[in-house]
C-alpha cells in the first residue's frame, strides 16, 4: 500500500528512483511522483495514474540530481489526483510517506494557525509543514526529524530530502516496512527489497520506531528514543531476474505456471526427501497440549486458513478457530491460556493481521507466522516463522503464495495430528506422497490452459456468478469467487453447496453461470444432486470434477473439465489452479488490468 523509495548517489538518480517505483507499483497505482534536489532546490514531477504517466512527464521534463525520493501511491486521504501525489514538498523539504498519520487533522490545525499554507488534501502534507517549521525554528534536519517523528501518530514509512544537503537522506518507520540498501558509494532506501533488487542484494531492515540518516557512504539508525543502534546488514537472494514476466502477458499468468515448481520447493522445505520425516521449526509448544487453535488471515489467506481448519478438525481433531483479522482484531475474544495463534499472510505487512497478532500476544498466545516475505514485519513479531517458498508475487492477485500456504498448513496439520496420536506415521507418510503428486497434476491442469480459455469467453459476458462447493473445496469456492470478482469485475459470491437451498437457490435462471468444484470425496455425490438443483432451475453449470465424476453427471451440464483424479486431502491445491485460469482468461476476455486491478493493491498496510 504506497510505494516508496530513495536514491542519493553520485550520478543523476531520477530513472533509479522511477525503475525503483516501477517495481513497487504493484503496492499501489493511483499516482506516482518523484523530487530531486538539484543545487539548493526542490524539484518535483508527479503525475495521476500509474508510473508510465510518470515516465512519460519526465520524458518531457527531465528532473537532474544527485539524491531523490519517489512514490507510488494507493490513495487514502484525499482523491488519486495530481495535487494528492507524493512528494509533498515545502522550499525546505520533501517527503514520501506509507501509511496514514492519525492524528493529521489536528497537527493541520496547529500548523494552519501559524501560516502554513496546505495545497493538498492529504495527511502527509502535515509532515512536510512539522519540520519545515522546525527548520525554520533553527533545528538541523536530522533533529527537526527526532522532534517531528515524536508528533506524528499512525502507520508510516518516510522518506525525506532537505534543500541545502545534497549528502542527506532520512527514512523512518513506525508500522510499515523500510528497508536500506548498501551500494558502492550510493545508498538506497525502498519499501522491500525488491525494489532495489537490481541495485543491490545488502540490505538493512530498519525496526520498528526507527530511523535513519542516510549519506553516501554512511548509515546512522537510530532507535524510537533516538539512541544510535545497529541493525544487522542481510544479503537477499533476489534477483533482477526473479522479478521479471519471464515472456509471459502477465505476472498473474506466470505465477500460476509457477506453483507446480514453487509447491515442490516448500514441501522440500519442510520434508526431509531421504527419511519423509518432517523437518518444521522447533514449536514452542506441545500440539497435545492445546485445545484449540486460532487461524487469521485476510482475503485470500484467510481462505487458506478456512481449508487448514478442515484438515486440523478432520485429522488432528484440534478444534479451529478461523476468522478474517479485521473482525478478530476488534471483537476482543478469549484466546485459550498457553494457546496458539497461526497467522497467514504472502506480505507478511498486513495491518489487520498485525493488530491480530498484537492482541494475540496479549493474550499469551504463541504465534507461528506463515509468511512469503522473510524479513516482514509479521516474520519478525512471530514466535516460529514458516516460510512459503513462493518467491516474489507481483500480480495484485494471490495465487502461488495461497497454495504454498497451504503446503506448510497441510504439514503443521499432519505434524500435529501425528503428535497428537490421531494418525500413525505411516497415514503421515501416504499423506506427504499425495502431496508429493501434487506439482504434476497441477502441471497436467495447467497444460489444459486453453480449453479454460474458450470458456472464459462466454463466462466474460456474465454480470453475476456463483461458485459451489463443499468441505476442503467450500474455501476454494470463495477463493474462486474472489479471484473472478478482484480482476474481471464480475459479481461472484460463492456458497458452500448445501447452504444453497437456504436462500441463494432463489438467484439461479439461465443468466447465472454456477461454477461447481467436485472432486472425488465423501460428498461427491451430495454435490451432484446440487448441480441437479440447479440445471433444473435453467442455471448454467461449469463443472470441475474427477474423471468418472464428471462422466456420471446426467443431463450433461453446459461445461465441465475433468481434473485429475486426487486423494480428497489434496484436492484444495489442485482444484484451486482452474479457479485461477478461469479468473485469469475471464478478465483476459474483458480487458481488464488484469496485474494491477482497479481499486487495489497488493500489501493492504492501512486499515
Ligand atoms: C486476493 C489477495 C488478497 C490478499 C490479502 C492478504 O487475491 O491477494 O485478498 O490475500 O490482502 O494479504 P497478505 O497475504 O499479504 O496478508
Amino acid at each position: 500500500m504506497c510505494g516508496i523509495v530513495g536514491v542519493i548517489a553520485n550520478r543523476p538518480v531520477a530513472s533509479l528512483v522511477l525503475e525503483g517505483l516501477k517495481r513497487l507499483e504493484y503496492r499501489g497505482y493511483d499516482s506516482a511522483g518523484i523530487a530531486t534536489l538539484s543545487g539548493a532546490n526542490i524539484e518535483r514531477r508527479r503525475a495521476q495514474g500509474k508510473i508510465s504517466n510518470l515516465d512519460a512527464r519526465l520524458q518531457q521534463e527531465p528532473l537532474p540530481g544527485n539524491i531523490g525520493i519517489g512514490h507510488t501511491r494507493w490513495a487514502t486521504h484525499g482523491k488519486p489526483n495530481e495535487t494528492n501525489a507524493h512528494p509533498h514538498a515545502t522550499k525546505r523539504v520533501a517527503v514520501v510517506h506509507n501509511g496514514i498519520i492519525e492524528n493529521y487533522k489536528e497537527l493541520r490545525a496547529e500548523l494552519e494557525g501559524k501560516g502554513c499554507m496546505f495545497l493538498s488534501d492529504t495527511d502527509t502534507e502535515t509532515i512536510a509543514h512539522l519540520l519545515t517549521l522546525y527548520i525554520e525554528e533553527g533545528l538541523s534536519p536530522r533533529d527537526a526529524t527526532a522532534k517531528a517523528l515524536k508528533r506524528l501518530e499512525g502507520a508510516f514509512a518516510l522518506a525525506l530530502l532537505f534543500s541545502g544537503d545534497e549528502n542527506l537522506l532520512i527514512g523512518a518507520r513506525r508500522g510499515s516496512p523500510l528497508a536500506i540498501g548498501y551500494g558502492d558509494g550510493e545508498m538506497y532506501l525502498g519499501s522491500d527489497a525488491l525494489a532495489l533488487a537490481p541495485l543491490t542484494n545488502r540490505i538493512t531492515y530498519l525496526e520498528e520506531g526507527d530511523w535513519a540518516e542516510i549519506k553516501r557512504d554512511s548509515v546512522t539508525v537510530h532507535d524510537a528514543s533516538d539512541a544510535v543502534v545497529k541493525r544487522p546488514i542481510q544479503q537477499t537472494s533476489l534477483s533482477g531476474a526473479m522479478i521479471g514476466k519471464a515472456g509471459y502477458r502477465h505476472f498473474m499468468l506466470k505465477e500460476i505456471f509457477e506453483q507446480a515448481g514453487v509447491i515442490g520447493d516448500t514441501l522440500n522445505s519442510l520434508v526431509d526427501p531421504a527419511t519423509g520425516e518432517l523437518q518444521l521449526p522447533e514449536l514452542p509448544f506441545n500440539w497435545k497440549d492445546l485445545s484449540r487453535i486460532t487461524l487469521i488471515g485476510c482475503g485470500t489467506a484467510h481462505y487458506a486458513g478456512v481449508v487448514a481448519k478442515y484438515w486440523f478438525e478432520q485429522i488432528a481433531k484440534l478444534s479451529v478457530e478461523t476468522d478474517i483479522a479485521s473482525e478478530f482484531r476488534y471483537r476482543e475474544g478469549p484466546m485459550p491460556k498457553g494457546g496458539v495463534m497461526i497467522v497467514v499472510s504472502q506480505s507478511g505487512e498486513t495491518a489487520d493481521t498485525l493488530a491480530a497478532i498484537h492482541y494475540a500476544k496479549s493474550q499469551g498466545q504463541k504465534i507461528i507466522a506463515i509468511v512469503n516475505v522473510l524479513g516482514s514485519s509479521m516474520a519478525r513479531l512471530a514466535d516460529v516463522v514458516v516460510p512459503t517458498l513462493a518467491g516474489p508475487e507481483i500480480g495484485v492477485a494471490s495465487t502461488k503464495a495461497f497454495t504454498t500456504q497451504l503446503v506448510v498448513l497441510a504439514i503443521l496439520a499432519l505434524d500435529c495430528a501425528v503428535k497428537r496420536g490421531m494418525i500413525t506415521k505411516d497415514e503421515m507418510a501416504t499423506h506427504v506422497k499425495t502431496l508429493r503428486e501434487v506439482p504434476s497434476d497441477i502441471n497436467a491442469v495447467v497444460q489444459q490452459h486453453e480449453q479454460i480459455r474458450e470458456l472464459s469467453q462466454s463466462l466474460a459476458e456474465a454480470r453475476d456468478c456463483i461458485y459451489l462447493g463443499r468441505g476442503l473445496n467450500y474455501p476454494i469456492a470463495l477463493e474462486g469467487a474472489l479471484k473472478l470478482k478482484e480482476i474481471s469485475y464480475i459479481h461472484a459470491e460463492a456458497y458452500a453447496a448445501g447452504e444453497l437451498k437456504h436462500g441463494p437457490i432463489a438467484l439461479i435462471d439461465e443468466d447465472m453461470p454456477v461454477v461447481v468444484l467436485a472432486p472425488r470425496d465423501a460428498l461427491f455425490e451430495k454435490t451432484a444432486s446440487n448441480i441437479q438443483e440447479v440445471m433444473a432451475r435453467g442455471g448454467k453449470v461449469i463443472v470441475f470434477a474427477h474423471p468418472e465424476g464428471v462422466k456420471s453427471i446426467n443431463p450433461k451440464p453446459f461445461w465441465s473439465m475433468a481434473l485429475p483424479d486426487v486423494d480428497s486431502f489434496v484436492s484444495p491445491l489442485l482444484y484451486a489452479v482452474p479457479m485461477q485460469l478461469l479468473a485469469y482468461y475471464t478478465a483476459m476476455a474483458k480487458g481488464t488490468d488484469i496485474d494491477q486491478p482497479r481499486n487495489l493493491a497488493k500489501s493492504v498496510t492501512v486499515e
